[in-house]
């Protein structure tokens, strides 16, 4: 198997931010903020905050007042978080498992989670953990892809196997975007709605950029998903031709009962 939960480098923030600071990153994150129903005071969990891409709005939305905690299970990560809040003291990052969250029961107010699930080996486990550490009565915001609806206009054929090969060998949960309700609802969660965002990109560079799409692609032919000529007719097609891919991102809306 080839997962993506190796020890990050610093690329990989980059590739972070490139998302975070994107038109496509903006807009599905100020709809998943907006749905946390945050006001000063609250006390917040960003799980797999990564570099903390996300901690400065969450703290400025609790103020002062408040109290934002982010968790990472890299230490590379939580040490880019640490550098980028050390200006904000209400918030505080902890290298940690997602899994099994260093937080005591019913500690937070409000938890997020954003493309982390995907990459968990027991995605329940994360959702019991939610259940544990939330206040009754406390929300919870997941956002994750669905890596199986990737959609490029193009070869069908190369398409397919391009999915075939992220869902197969780089990501270990592709599909937990359509699980999200359910798993949820499992750990005794309520689900108060789960949102689609489908971001459209028309531009062949962008796409590159935001979706590793050559390196991946170069990834699937060493696998033996495609044969090298089959890709870089692929590749030449969506470079030259009027580009457009698509992808779906669910947003889960949570309550702990
Ligand atoms: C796609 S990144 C998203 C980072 C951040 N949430 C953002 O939106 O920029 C996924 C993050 O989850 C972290 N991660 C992966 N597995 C984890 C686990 N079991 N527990 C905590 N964090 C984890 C990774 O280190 C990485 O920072």
């Amino acid at each position: 198997m080839l997962y993506t939960t190796r020890e990050p480098d610093p690329a990989h923030i980059g590739f972070l931010d490139d998302l975070a600071g994107s038109d496509i990153g903006q807009g599905y994150k100020r709809r998943a903020l907006a749905a946390l129903d945050l006001r000063p005071g609250l006390t917040v969990l960003d799980v797999g905050c990564g570099p903390g891409s996300d901690l400065p709005a969450l703290a400025e939305q609790v103020t002062d007042r408040g109290r934002i905690v982010g968790v990472d299970l890299w230490e590379g990560m939580v040490d880019e978080a640490r550098a980028r809040t050390a200006h904000l003291p209400w918030v505080e990052v902890q290298v940690g498992d997602a899994q099994q969250l260093p937080l005591p029961d019913a500690a937070v107010d409000r938890a997020r989670a954003d493309r982390v699930v995907q990459h968990v080996a027991e995605p329940t486990a994360v959702f019991a953990e939610l259940r544990r550490v939330l206040r009754p009565g406390g929300r919870a915001v997941i956002v994750e892809p669905d890596r199986d609806s990737l959609v490029i206009d193009g070869n069908p054929a190369a398409n397919l196997a391009y999915n075939r090969f992220v869902c197969e060998r780089r990501v270990r949960n592709p599909r937990v975007g359509r699980e999200l309700g359910r798993l949820a609802e499992d750990a005794g969660l309520r689900v108060e709605t789960v949102l689609a965002d489908a971001p459209v990109i028309r531009d062949f560079d962008a796409a590159d950029r935001l979706l590793n799409l050559r390196r991946t692609l170069r990834r699937a032919v060493r696998y033996g998903y495609l044969d090298e000529a089959a890709a870089d007719r692929w590749l030449t097609e969506l470079r030259t031709g009027r580009f457009l891919a698509s992808s779906i991102l669910f947003i889960a809306v949570l309550t702990r009962p």
